[in-house]
């Protein structure tokens, strides 16, 4: 396939103007050829961006899955509920796909797709599971491929959410409410299960899970709180650390996913929007921490925890091995060796030629560098064995929510 791969943004929120962004940084090798939205403003700021031609900007995904734009690859960026119908008709319609996580909001669903996927065997099917593509976790893989710690064992692995975060996407946002959306541990952790599965190359023969909403909910509202934190008296306001006057109108980094980030719109929208509602007065019931164990052919064992109450994000993993222990701060490896006790420390920061400077430690455009690789220089009869991991993932989250869900019963055992 020639460069600039040509691709079409299905959704132009958040996720879709960030992989759109890679076109605007590496222009000769993906083109944004045309954008579908059903919020005009979102769909017009990609078209302005890049030039597109009102032929080439629908409202819904399906007008322009139906309009046979020439494309090779469709990006589904779209809110969960709408990921598996487009990429059935992308894949039907001939296209390669990005498919933004998670994959399904059910495990039929995903069986469905993984059907399909392996039917349309020369399509490439990429989902988001950024983290496997950023310099540190492919640094963390190429170690464990070497055997540097010898055979894998063990793997103790944080993930830290961090509270605003957590206020601001599992209670007040998108992924507060279960019904709306899918189980935080798929939606937050299918991209540590994924790790797990592309480290250890391995498939799960084993979760039990206990997690529950510890915290955002009525029972902790403080006494006077409003339901609204722009209406909530000040000396509540000012205590509480979730505020969203403190989150949206005295920061800047919670704006992201708003199309307008000026002071007055998100002063309207903390009046009337759901950003602006008191974490203790939502409608959610994601869960705030969660505990998994899981068991992986021939025994190696995972013990994963996703932590809402952590002050920052960045995941912090330890590998433990016959001969040596690899820990991992998120940004830097430190392994030690057993047999000479010595200790050698990696810095992704450091390292020469490192992708940074996109979201998500690099791996945003870290996955674009790769499906641009794949699609130009990658061998398709690999293209379903880089879905199935993505796809063994979903199916360790949806056990793991099974097994919370049944009081940490074991799930997946043979
Ligand atoms: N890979 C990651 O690390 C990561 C991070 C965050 C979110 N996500 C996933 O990405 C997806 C999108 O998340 P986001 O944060 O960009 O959400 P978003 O709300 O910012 O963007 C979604 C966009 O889809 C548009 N849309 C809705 N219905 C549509 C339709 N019928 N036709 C066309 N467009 C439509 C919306 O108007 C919106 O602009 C979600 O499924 C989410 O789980 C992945």
């Amino acid at each position: 396939m020639q460069q600039p791969i040509r691709m079409v943004i299905l959704g132009a929120g958040d996720r879709g103007r960030t992989y759109a962004s890679y076109a605007a940084a590496h222009p000769d090798r993906v083109k944004i050829v045309g954008v579908a939205d059903i919020n005009p403003k979102a769909a017009q700021a990609v078209a302005t961006a890049y030039h597109l031609p009102p032929e080439a900007v629908w409202g819904d995904w399906s007008e322009a899955v139906a309009a046979r734009p020439d494309c090779d690859i469709m990006a589904v960026t779209m809110p969960d509920a709408l990921h598996i119908e487009p990429a059935i008709a992308c894949l039907d319609a001939g296209y390669h796909l990005l498919l933004e996580k998670p994959m399904g909001r059910t495990w039929a669903e995903c069986e469905r797709l993984a059907a399909k996927v392996h039917e349309k065997k020369n399509r490439l099917v990429i989902l988001g599971h950024v983290l496997r593509y950023t310099v540190y976790f492919k640094k963390l893989k190429a170690l464990l491929d070497s055997q540097a710690i010898g055979e894998t064992v063990s793997i103790q692995h944080l993930e830290p959410v961090a509270y605003m975060h957590a206020a601001h996407s599992f209670c007040r946002g998108n992924w507060g409410n279960t019904e709306r959306a899918t189980p935080m541990i798929l939606q937050k952790c299918c991209h540590d299960f994924d790790q797990f599965v592309w480290w250890l190359n391995k498939r799960c023969t084993g979760v039990s899970s206990f997690g529950n909403t510890f915290h955002f909910n009525a029972s902790h509202r403080p006494a006077g709180a409003a339901d609204r934190c722009l209406e909530c008296p000040a000396a509540v306001e000012r205590a509480c650390p979730y505020s969203a006057r403190k989150i949206y109108l005295e920061r800047q980094d919670y704006r992201y996913p708003f199309v307008d980030k000026s002071d007055e719109a998100m002063k309207a929208m903390l009046q009337d929007g759901p950003y602006g509602r008191c974490v203790y007065a939502c409608d959610n019931d994601a869960v705030d921490h969660q505990v998994v164990n899981l068991r992986f052919e021939g025994g190696v064992t995972v013990a994963h925890q996703m932590e809402s109450y952590t002050y920052t994000g960045g995941r912090e993993t330890k590998v433990f091995g016959t001969r040596g222990e690899i820990v991992g701060d998120g940004r830097k490896l430190t392994i030690y060796h057993f047999d000479t006790r010595t200790t050698e420390v990696w810095d992704s920061v450091l390292e020469a030629g490192a992708v940074q400077g996109s979201g998500h430690g690099g791996g945003d455009f870290g996955l674009m560098d790769e499906l641009v690789h794949q699609l130009t220089e990658g061998d398709p009869a690999h293209y379903t064995d880089i879905f199935d991991v993505s796809l063994e993932s979903h199916r360790i989250a949806f056990a793991a929510e099974d097994s919370r869900r049944a009081n940490g019963a074991l799930m997946l055992a043979d």
